[in-house]
């Protein structure tokens, strides 16, 4: 999704806006360009290919200067060609990148338009640009300060002026971003990371904040017009490049690193505290009676799997929404209620205002569990659990879901264990099995040879169905979303019961049926859901516990999974399936790492 770098230095600042586009690729993008103050006004530099070769363009042009801003656009409005590229000019004056959509933007282009304004591409962006020119009166600071109030929709900015050769103002409402802060320098990002190397000092906006970079100094106003000061964190972890290694694709990599992500995961001590959520987390579960669960994508997917857990072994009522659902619905709040927040990024613009949509009703317990320790998200929650999954870059999602699998299991146990549910030898064998995982992890990893030997028939296909029970139901619905979205064979899961009420018409030998067949109390059921694909010629593949009798027949391929590893067993059921996903991908020759039209951070609704 789009990403937005800014600059205010006494350097050439082009190298430095390229390596933070350059670390903000892995969001997804289809366009890229940078703008710096230089000769009199701004001068830019846009491409609809990658960053390379926007970095090559700037060489070549010698697009130098100390103040600039630099994008990466995920087109919302207007398709992906170099007209729709940011930065955005208004009449060669002032360079704008947005982040976000202007929700009416269709009336403020007509206003424009009524005052000579022409507009060249087919963005909302580009009605910012002329309304902060529009506005502009010698004071940068006041036109933006002004241009955001006429603006409805969510939005990140970063605008430069040629009467302002060393300023950069920023703004946001919905969508994140950071100050940078350097010596006798200044940053703007739409996250940290894009600025690791550069500084480790940042300032994390409010909404509504809007902000004046110089090279000494940066100024906050908040949305009510007060000058603020906003903390300053250090954030060091961005720092280090991530590297590829022996791997061809970071979603490879991420899925061969679920046992070093779950290991680094798993609390430290030998029993389920409170505590691991925050410091007043004792005191909010005590009074809560129910969960509300909000998340899209994967991240859903993983509350699913934890409400079955929530309820069988902590005995609370959980609820799991959609979170772009949820935000538009009525809905009855209730102070009994732990909303919990579930996000790989934690800036997901859904989820985020899924989390403020409870929070304005009055939710005051809420929970994040999210791999971004400084995410919007951790920073709203009263609670949090930080997953360790370290940085993900391949926009399909897999050790973010294990990790939040464990987050989310380590919740049940705690609440299990402070409502009774949990004794004390149950608690002891939870932490047993979680310590185990990342071993019982490796020898499912094992099974990529046999994985492989299946995809070769899967890329050939175009549509496959997902079979699952109970638990492992929407572990079902991630291999399905997996194989979606990176090999872009049409898929779809189903708990295995409702197969005979309509899907089951789709059964063909075409039709690949993938089965997640854990020695469960669902087993039989499962068993005999399989024979009624089998009797009308499907062709199924099954990830079966040893223990389960299932064998190989004609119809029927079996990979072999451990013994049965009790309910965290979707933890391990579900790496076979991001590895066909993967390898059959793969084999289709798609870009693995950022398949067509997705993005990794969806800052946008
Ligand atoms: C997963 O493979 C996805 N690409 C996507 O569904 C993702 O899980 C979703 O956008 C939510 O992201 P988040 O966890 O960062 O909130």
């Amino acid at each position: 999704m789009c990403g937005i770098v800014g600059a205010v230095a006494q350097r050439n600042i082009v190298p430095v806006l390229i390596e933070g586009l350059r670390r903000l690729e892995y969001r997804g993008y289809d366009s890229c360009g940078v703008a710096v103050l230089a000769d009199g006004g701004p001068r830019r530099a846009r491409s609809v290919a990658r960053v390379a070769d926007l970095d090559a363009q700037t060489r070549d042009t010698h697009l130098e200067g100390g103040t600039g801003v630099a994008h990466t656009r995920w087109a919302t409005h207007g398709a992906p060609v170099t007209d729709n590229a940011h930065p955005i000019f208004s009449k060669d004056e002032l360079a704008l990148v947005h982040n976000g959509i202007i929700e009416n933007y269709e009336s403020l282009r007509e206003m424009l338009r009524g005052k000579g304004y022409v507009f060249v591409s087919q963005t909302d962006t580009e009605v910012v640009a002329h309304l902060v020119h529009s506005l502009y009166r010698g004071d940068l600071f006041a036109a933006v300060r002004e241009t955001v109030t006429h603006l409805d929709g969510a939005y990140a900015i970063a605008v430069e002026h040629k009467d302002h050769p060393h300023t950069v103002v920023g703004a946001r409402q919905g969508s994140p971003l950071v100050v940078g802060l350097g010596e006798g320098e200044n940053f703007l990002a739409s996250d940290a990371l894009a600025l690791g190397g550069t500084t480790e000092r940042f300032i994390f906006l409010e909404e509504g904040d809007v902000c004046e970079l110089t090279l000494e100094r940066v100024r906050i106003v908040a949305r009510d017009g007060a000058s603020v000061q906003r903390e300053v964190r250090t954030v060091e972890a961005y720092g280090g490049g991530v590297e590829l290694g022996p791997y061809r694709h970071f979603m490879q990599k991420e899925i061969f690193e679920q046992p070093r992500a779950i290991t680094d995961t798993i609390p430290q001590s030998d029993s389920f505290d409170a505590s691991l959520f925050g410091e007043n987390a004792a005191a909010v579960f005590a009074d809560i009676d129910n969960l509300l669960i909000l998340a899209c994508g994967t991240s859903y997917y993983s509350g699913l799997t934890a409400k079955y857990w929530l309820e069988s072994i902590a005995k609370i009522p959980t609820q799991v929404e959609i979170a772009s659902e949820y935000r538009y619905r009525d809905s009855v709040p209730n102070p009994k209620t732990l909303v919990v927040v579930i996000s790989q990024s934690g800036e997901t613009a859904d989820t985020l205002a899924a989390l403020k949509h409870a929070q304005a009703l009055g939710h005051v317990h809420t929970l994040a569990v999210c791999n971004v320790a400084t995410s919007a998200m951790v920073r709203l929650t009263s609670l949090s659990f930080h997953t360790h999954a370290g940085r993900e870059i391949g926009v399909a999602s897999t050790k973010a879901f294990t990790t939040q699998l464990v987050g989310l299991f380590v919740l049940a146990a705690t609440l299990g264990k402070l409502r009774g549910t949990v004794s004390a030898a149950q608690e002891l064998d939870y932490v047993r099995q979680l310590r185990h995982l990342p071993a019982a992890l490796n020898s499912v990893l094992a099974l990529e040879p046999q994985i492989i030997a299946w995809s070769d028939a899967f890329s050939r296909k175009e549509s496959a169905l997902f079979l699952g029970r109970g638990l492992h139901y929407p572990i079902a619905l991630e291999g399905a979303l997996k194989l979606k979205e990176i090999s872009y064979i049409h898929a779809e899961a189903y708990p295995a019961g409702e197969l005979k009420h309509g899907p089951l018409a789709l059964v063909t030998d075409a039709m690949p049926v993938v089965a997640i067949a854990p020695n469960d109390a669902l087993l039989e059921k499962l068993k005999s859901n399989l024979q009624e694909v089998k009797a009308r010629g499907g062709e199924l593949y099954v990830f079966a516990d040893s223990d389960t009798r299932i064998a190989s027949e004609a119809g029927m391929h079996v990979i072999r999974m451990p013994e049965h590893y009790g309910p965290l067993s979707p933890i391990l059921h579900v790496v076979p399936l991001q590895l066909l996903a993967y390898h059959t991908a793969f084999a289709r020759g798609t870009d693995v790492d950022k398949p067509r039209n997705l993005a990794k951070s969806v800052t946008v609704e």
